[in-house]
């Protein structure tokens, strides 16, 4: 195995346009398995051009593709600068993308093809000399799991993985980590005997989100809403990701996956830590993870599970004002498939803080739009001195994080209409990125590659966090998988019905964003 760095780590909430720090990632070359599928098109290959275009990326920076084509390395320059151009946010310059050219290469060759291996060892070593990317080297296995022993064990096998000298070798691993505990297991301790646990960067993207990170800082920089952030005053908190697009063309990796391990596994359940854990130490990466393990340590699905939770898959409907197919009728997907497209699940964290508090966390494809925001709903004010007939519009108090699109937090409250009657109505006040900060947000790829070569590894969840979401969710695969298909729901809508029962067993409802 090699052997550990030393970690560089520092505090997440930095600003990473803040030029007084030394964010610049030092010499690297980043290699990307898995160079011609979607991720890498869609967000990789833009990141990491816009890192170069903000000047956090060295000039002695490397990018190697390394996937089964008959490529030169201009034919993948190429291929690079296509998806630069569709998908970069910081505006194409030629003169940043002819110094980033410089350094992509291409080597061809599938994952057991030892000669392949060779060559890409040859390229990286002739790169460490010509262009001074000094041995740091940074792979990013962006490929379906069952490649990973392959990767891996061709990385131990050339040494690819020890690093010589002063110089740092990363592995990146892309979710799903397993699809239960024991295969999470399975994959943490083989990772494990190639790459210290120092050296695993493993993405969720949701951590490197501007509006993620700032639930640390709305919790932990204030003083207003410490004091209300337990079962003394919180209700129940709500964590929603709704999504508008189907799943057309993304069989091959989705069905069989479904809602639940593809974001409730890993997204969902890294927000419910952040929302509910102590305030860390600091934000060393060792502070953070003490504090989320914690939190994913004491939670407990609600039971029975079947009363506590929810699946659906869409049904045909409508995305917008366009017809849709329902998944069944999805390329790729079988008529009878049950993979569920919609999950909500209940959680609470047995701690002094949460007793008692209910967590729902729900997600679903084809919903009424898209939306992630985590609503901290409050109680009900144990007396109201007005007529019932005043308060009817009256909800529970709310702090919503708004985490995507149109960022930011609202309070919701009750207020009085104006006129000369007593009537009190929910209103909203407003916090909204866009309006504060001049500064657009990094996309969260930006941020996590940036911090893969700067070593900072605050935003990865470890391999404890992982397994600790597996067993949370474990309980409710089997007990989905005991109990037949999912139910339908129509696209457009909010998800079947058995959503809505699940909720109004307990008096609630589903937030509608
Ligand atoms: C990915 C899931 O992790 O997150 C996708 O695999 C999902 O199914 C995507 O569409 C959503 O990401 P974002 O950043 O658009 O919310």
């Amino acid at each position: 195995m090699a052997r550990a760095e030393k970690p560089t780590w520092s505090n997440p909430l930095r600003d990473p346009h803040d030029t007084r720090l030394p964010r610049i990632a030092g010499p690297s070359a980043l290699v990307i398995f898995g160079v011609t599928g979607d991720l890498a098109r869609r967000k990789l290959m833009p990141a990491i051009y816009d890192l170069a275009n903000r000047g956090l990326l060295p000039p002695s920076f490397a990018l190697i593709g390394f996937a089964r084509r008959d490529w030169e390395h201009e034919d993948f320059a190429q291929v690079v600068r296509e998806a630069v151009e569709a998908g970069c946010r910081t505006g194409f310059r030629q003169e940043v993308w002819d110094r980033l050219s410089e350094g992509i290469r291409f080597v061809a060759g599938t994952f057991e093809d030892d000669d392949a291996f060779a060559r890409l060892q040859q390229t990286l070593t002739d790169l460490d000399a010509e262009r001074g990317t000094d041995g740091n080297h940074a792979y990013y296995l962006s490929i379906p799991p069952k490649a990973f022993p392959t990767v891996l064990s061709q990385l131990r096998r050339t040494g690819m993985a020890d690093p010589t000298g002063s110089s740092w070798r990363r592995v990146v691993i892309e979710k799903p980590f397993g699809h239960d505990l024991e295969s999470a297991r399975e994959l943490n301790a083989l990772v494990g005997s190639v790459f210290p646990e120092e050296s695993v960067f493993r993405i969720d993207h949701y951590l490197g989100k501007e509006t993620v990170q700032n639930i640390l800082a709305l919790r932990f920089a204030n003083q207003l809403f410490d004091p209300l952030w337990s079962s003394h005053y919180v209700d129940h908190v709500q964590i929603t990701m709704a999504e508008d697009i189907g799943l057309g063309g993304r069989a091959g990796y989705y069905d069989g996956i479904g809602a639940a391990r593809d974001v409730i596994q890993n997204h969902l359940l890294q927000l419910l830590a952040l929302v509910a854990m102590e305030e860390p130490v600091s934000f060393s990466p060792r502070h953070l993870q003490t504090e989320k393990i914690k939190v994913l340590s004491s939670t407990r699905n609600i039971m029975p599970i079947a009363e506590n939770s929810a699946r659906g898959q869409y049904g045909p409907g409508w995305q917008g004002s366009e017809p849709v197919v329902g998944l069944k009728d999805e390329e790729g997907f079988s008529p009878d498939s049950t993979t569920e497209t919609f999950a909500a699940i209940a959680l609470e964290v047995d701690t002094r803080r949460w007793a008692g508090v209910p967590f729902y966390l729900r997600t679903g494809k084809r919903l009424g739009r898209r939306v992630t925001e985590i609503a901290i709903v409050f109680k009900r004010a144990p007396h109201l001195p007005f007529d019932d007939t005043m308060t009817e519009e009256l909800g529970q108090n709310a702090l919503v994080i708004r985490v995507q699109p149109d960022e930011g937090v609202t309070l919701r409250f009750g207020s009085k209409v104006p006129g000369s009657g007593m009537e009190v109505r929910d209103v909203n006040m407003d916090f909204s990125y866009g309006g504060a900060f001049t500064v657009s947000s990094p996309e969260a790829y930006e941020r996590l590659l940036l911090d893969v070569m700067l070593g900072e590894p605050s935003l990865f969840p470890v391999d404890e966090e992982v397994e600790l979401s597996w067993q949370i969710l474990d309980p409710v695969l089997e007990d989905w998988a005991a109990s037949g298909a999912p139910d339908e729901y129509e696209s457009g809508t909010w998800g079947p019905t058995s959503a809505d029962e699940m909720m109004a067993r307990t008096g609630r409802v589903w937030r509608r964003p």
